[in-house]
């Protein structure tokens, strides 16, 4: 299944252009949110209509056009990609991106990118036999980049040969294949915390925080697209359970530790909740309002971080917390990391100038004991992202240790 992974489609000019529009039904029917980007010789074959009502998205044609550069910048159609395919990939778009010419959008953001391409070449067999068709694929190979097909059988103009653009289906499954040969935590048990907790005053009331779950569900849907067996324990949100992520929905802080402590032993812990420190002494029946306001008596709750990272042998290998602050961020944040007991901490800024809180971005600095690395404002997914790509590269280094 491909929920969740975002392809960028670059359409170029041959007659199995039309094959390509079957293959955005067939990424989209699997899961896979589709952005095409098409050649003007691949315009002549199909229409960029056509790839834009099965994609249900803006289709990018032009380079140079004011509206599309200002509303989608070349560079971030292949950011926002997790995989470029190249379906038909023709001689001539093949040869462009082993000489790096960039002289249209598709040959641009292919140079532009170092997102992985996979290619689905078609042509004649005369050009697909060609010596330097077949050199320039064997350098492409050696870059790193991939390839289905082409496949043998009846070619266009009553030829024969090899030639013919893999079928849509054998794309999807490639498509697939590449997602999981790249499943970096294949194995590893996650464990996330995710939202705001929600505590009771009596029956009716509560109080809780403006965590939004936007970061918490972005991390868990990250780590699950790496390939962990990812349990999400959730206050309550709006957001969608992520695809592919065991979810457990809690309220209360310690309905989201006693979740969190079935869940042990696991290989990596990542506390992105905005628990509450405090839960009120809660009223059997509902307050009523007579006299004076009633005073709210708060007693404190239990650190579903700290108890989590000093769980003894069923502490997870990584804990990672976050620091939500609005004062001398990375001091504080050391600060927690040390008494918490986590490895690592984002501590990220939640002031209400920031936007943090409930918003699609974030600012964060990731905290261990030696090093603080800022990684600049970024979408929350793509936070995920990174944060998922370093637990990876946390585990990769201790297997060879
Ligand atoms: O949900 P969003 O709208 O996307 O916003 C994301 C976020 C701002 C909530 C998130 O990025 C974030 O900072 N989460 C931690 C919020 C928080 O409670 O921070 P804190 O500094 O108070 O707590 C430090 C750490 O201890 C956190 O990992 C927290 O999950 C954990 N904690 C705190 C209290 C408690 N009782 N138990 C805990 O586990």
């Amino acid at each position: 299944m491909l929920h969740g992974r975002r392809i960028l489609l670059v359409i170029a000019g041959g007659i199995a252009a039309y094959k390509s529009l079957e293959l955005i039904r067939r990424l989209r029917e699997r899961g896979a949110a589709v952005r095409c980007v098409m050649t003007a010789a691949a315009q002549r074959f199909v229409t960029p209509l056509a790839a834009q009502t099965l994609s249900a998205d803006r289709v990018y044609t032009d380079l140079f056009s004011l509206t599309e550069e200002n509303e989608m910048g070349h560079l971030r159609l292949s950011q926002e990609a997790d995989l470029i395919v190249v379906a038909p990939a023709t001689a001539d778009l093949i040869a462009k991106l082993v000489a790096g010419l960039a002289d249209d959008l598709a040959s641009t953001v292919l140079i532009a990118s170092d997102k992985p391409i996979l290619l689905a070449p078609a042509m004649n067999t005369r050009m697909w036999a060609n010596a330097a068709t077949q050199a320039n694929v064997a350098l492409l190979e050696k870059r790193g980049v991939t390839r289905i097909g082409p496949e043998a059988g009846p070619l266009a103009e009553a030829e024969s040969g090899v030639g013919r653009m893999a079928e849509p289906d054998a794309i999807a499954n490639a498509v697939e294949a590449h997602f999981v040969a790249h499943a970096a935590l294949r194995g590893r048990k996650a464990l996330v915390t995710s939202g705001p907790t929600e505590e009771a005053i009596d029956p009716v009331r509560y109080i809780a925080n403006r965590s939004s779950g936007k970061q918490g569900h972005a991390i868990a849907a990250a780590l699950a697209r790496l390939g962990a067996d990812t349990v999400l324990v959730s206050g309550p949100t709006r957001e969608a359970d992520p695809p592919g992520v065991r979810v457990i929905h809690v309220r209360s802080a310690r309905e989201m530790l006693a979740a969190c402590e079935a869940q042990l032993p696991a290989d990596v812990a990542v506390c992105a909740a905005a628990v509450a420190d405090w839960r009120v002494e809660t009223a059997a029946q509902k307050l009523k309002k007579k006299g004076a306001p009633p005073a709210l008596k708060l007693v404190e709750n239990p650190d579903i971080l700290a108890t989590v990272a000093r769980a003894g042998n069923r502490r997870p290998r990584l804990v990672v917390g976050f620091a939500a602050e609005t004062e001398n961020l990375v001091a504080a944040a050391q600060e927690k990391r040390v008494k918490k007991g986590c490895d690592w901490i984002l501590a990220n800024d939640v002031s209400a100038a920031s936007g943090v809180f409930g918003g699609g971005s974030n600012d964060v600095r990731l905290v261990d004991g030696r090093s603080v690395e800022a990684w600049g404002r970024l979408s929350k997914r793509d936070v995920g992202e990174r944060l998922a790509a370093r637990i990876a590269q946390f585990f990769d280094r201790k297997a060879a240790e």
